[in-house]
């Protein structure tokens, strides 16, 4: 019986040896330990024998299994190892590989100034209102004191829609739309796009504006060159100057444009192409509502007061970033887009 254990101790570790794959090993386990296995049979027959043969015989047994046992979990071991060594390989991944670029939009030159120039008059308690691109004589014209043969009218200055429809021609409009609708104390501004017959390096024949307008019991100029001055230090630094010069608008009376002391140039005044050598540059328009208006809208003059300003977002974009065609603010060319 010792002999046989040790045959089959034998055959068994041979066999194991040759053995490549978890079927074989499946087949091996039952021919020598399964149930009616060659070292089961031998450890059935145990029983028969003397108590010290029996003892002997039956410590050999145990060792033969054991050993046998030990054997195939080590093979187990070592071939799971080798399959996660395979598949480790397998799934490599290089973390040194550079990854898929994804191209991030930014926002549009004239929309970061707009945006800076709405927070500005936001953060002084202005409300954002607007209206609608194509617009009623009425609102764009009549209603805003303009007469009936101002230049504006003309085909040559303004799109015109239909007989009495046109592209509004300024934000103007929205003064009336607002004021029609509800009662002082208003503050308000407009952003939106404007339309005029118009087209060389300053002139494009849409661009944008923004329109600002503060009605109450006792509004007066100072209010006016207040915001006024408060948005240019703002947008442009504390130490820009300002100054407000006479002007002329149908709706306001009086009227003042705004200049600034030129970004460009510092207001030296030496051969600086932006502010033609004067030092200054005109930003916007203003001035105090003129009586027709608030009587257009149902106001009573003599109970209200208020200004008005409409300054061109593409003006302010321009001379901030140094930008001398408007144009290029309209064709949404990449390799310009791309400098913001
Ligand atoms: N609407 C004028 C324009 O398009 C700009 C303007 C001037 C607006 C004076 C105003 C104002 O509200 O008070 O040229």
């Amino acid at each position: 019986m010792e002999h046989e254990l040790l045959r089959i101790r034998d055959e068994a570790l041979a066999a194991l040896d040759a053995c490549h794959d978890d079927d074989g090993l499946e087949a091996l386990r039952l021919r020598f330990l399964g149930r009616k296995g060659e070292l089961t049979g031998v450890l059935r027959g145990i029983g028969e024998l003397q108590p010290e043969q029996r003892r002997k015989i039956g410590e050999i047994a145990n060792q033969v299994k054991t050993l046998v046992e030990e054997r195939m979990t080590a093979l187990r071991t070592q071939w799971q190892a080798e399959q996660r060594a395979r598949s480790l390989a397998a799934e490599r991944i290089d973390i040194t590989i550079p990854g898929n670029h994804r191209p991030c939009g930014s926002l549009h030159p004239l929309h970061q100034v707009l945006d800076d120039t709405i927070a500005i008059f936001t953060a002084m308690g202005f409300e954002v209102v607007r209206g609608p691109d194509i617009e009623d004589d009425y609102h764009n014209f009549a209603a805003l004191n303009i007469p009936a043969d101002h230049p504006a009218r003309e085909m040559q200055d303004t799109f015109f829609v239909g007989p009495e429809v046109v592209l509004r021609t300024h934000t103007s409009p929205v003064q009336i739309r607002t004021m029609e609708s509800r009662q002082p104390p208003l503050q308000i501004i407009v952003p939106g796009s404007v339309y005029r017959v118009d087209d060389d390096v300053t002139h494009s024949p849409m661009f944008m504006q923004l329109e600002g307008l503060m009605v109450g019991s006792d509004i007066c100029f100072a209010h006016l060159k207040g915001v006024l001055t408060s948005f240019v230090h703002a947008m442009y630094g504390p130490n820009t100057p300002v100054r407000l010069r006479p002007s002329y608008f149908p709706f306001t009376e009086p009227s003042a444009e705004l200049d600034i002391g030129c970004v460009i140039c510092g207001g030296r005044k030496t051969g600086c192409a932006v502010c033609k050598g004067s030092g200054w540059m005109e930003i916007l328009g203003s001035g105090m509502v003129h009586p027709n208006v608030f009587r257009a809208v149902g106001y009573d003059p003599e109970k209200v007061s208020g200004f008005a300003f409409g300054l061109g977002i593409d003006r302010i974009a321009m001379l901030r970033y140094g930008i001398d065609d408007i144009r290029l603010l309209y064709e949404s060319d990449l390799r310009f887009l791309r400098q913001f």
